[in-house]
C-alpha cells in the first residue's frame, strides 16, 4: 500500500512536526510529508522543515488575511496530493468552509484533556485551576474551536513538586508519543465511527 501523503501545519517551533517526521523516517509510521505549511514567516519550524529536507508554504495570514491564506492552503494541499491535514500547533482557526472541505481529514493535537481547557494557554489554565490530572488530546477537526470528535487522549497527573514549566514539558514528551500512534491508527482505517464516538478497532 503507497503510504498516505500528510500536509502539517504549523505556527511555532514545530516539535510535533519534528516527532512526526522522525517516525516516519524510522519507518514506525507509514506516511509522507507532502509539504509543511506555516501561517507566518519565521515561524521557527518552518527552518527546521527546510532542514529536515521537506517542502515548505508559507502562507502569511498577516500579508494576506485569513480567506487569501485559507485558498492557498487548500491550494497546496490539493497541489502536493495531501490525503491528511495535520495541525501541529497551528495557531488560527479554521474557518467552516475550509473544514467542510476536508471534512473527517483534519486532525488536531492539543495539550489538555478536552472538552477541559480548550483555546489558547490550555497548560497554564490547567495548571490555574488546581486540576490534579490533565493530558493530550488528539481529535479531527470541525467547525468548532478544539471541539471535533476525539480519537485518542492520554493522561498527564500533575505532580507534586511540579511547575508550569516542568508540566509543559512532560505534556511535550506525552504529546511526541501519542500523536504519531494515533495517526498511524487513523492512516490505517482503524477508526470506527458512531456519532461523535470514535473507536479503535485492531483490524480495519
Ligand atoms: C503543542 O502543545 C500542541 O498541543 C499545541 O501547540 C503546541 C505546539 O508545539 N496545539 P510544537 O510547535 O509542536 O512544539
Amino acid at each position: 500500500m503507497m503510504p498516505s501523503r500528510i500536509a502539517l501545519f504549523i505556527s511555532g517551533r514545530g516539535s510535533n512536526m519534528t516527532a512526526i517526521a522522525e517516525h516516519i523516517r524510522d519507518g514506525s509510521l507509514s506516511a509522507e510529508i507532502a509539504f509543511v505549511a506555516a501561517d507566518r514567516e519565521g515561524a521557527p519550524g518552518i527552518e527546521t522543515a527546510r532542514t529536515l529536507g521537506l517542502p515548505t508554504v508559507v502562507c502569511s495570514y498577516a500579508e494576506l488575511g485569513r480567506e487569501r491564506a485559507e485558498r492557498a492552503l487548500a491550494a497546496a494541499v490539493h497541489e502536493h496530493l495531501a490525503s491528511w491535514i495535520v495541525l501541529a500547533g497551528f495557531m488560527r482557526v479554521l474557518s467552516a468552509s475550509f473544514v467542510h472541505e476536508f471534512a473527517e481529514r483534519i486532525v488536531n493535537i492539543h495539550p489538555s484533556l478536552l472538552p477541559a481547557f480548550p483555546g489558547s494557554e490550555a497548560i497554564r489554565q490547567a495548571w490555574d485551576y488546581g486540576v490534579k490530572v490533565t493530558g493530550v488530546t488528539v481529535h479531527l477537526v470541525d467547525e468548532r474551536v478544539d471541539h471535533g470528535p476525539i480519537l485518542a487522549q492520554a493522561a498527564v497527573p500533575i505532580e507534586e513538586n511540579d511547575t508550569p514549566a516542568r508540566l509543559e514539558e512532560r505534556i511535550h514528551c506525552v504529546e511526541h508519543d501519542l500523536y504519531w500512534r494515533c495517526l498511524k491508527d487513523l492512516l490505517e482505517g482503524r477508526f470506527t465511527k458512531t456519532g461523535r464516538r470514535r473507536m479503535r478497532r485492531e483490524h480495519p
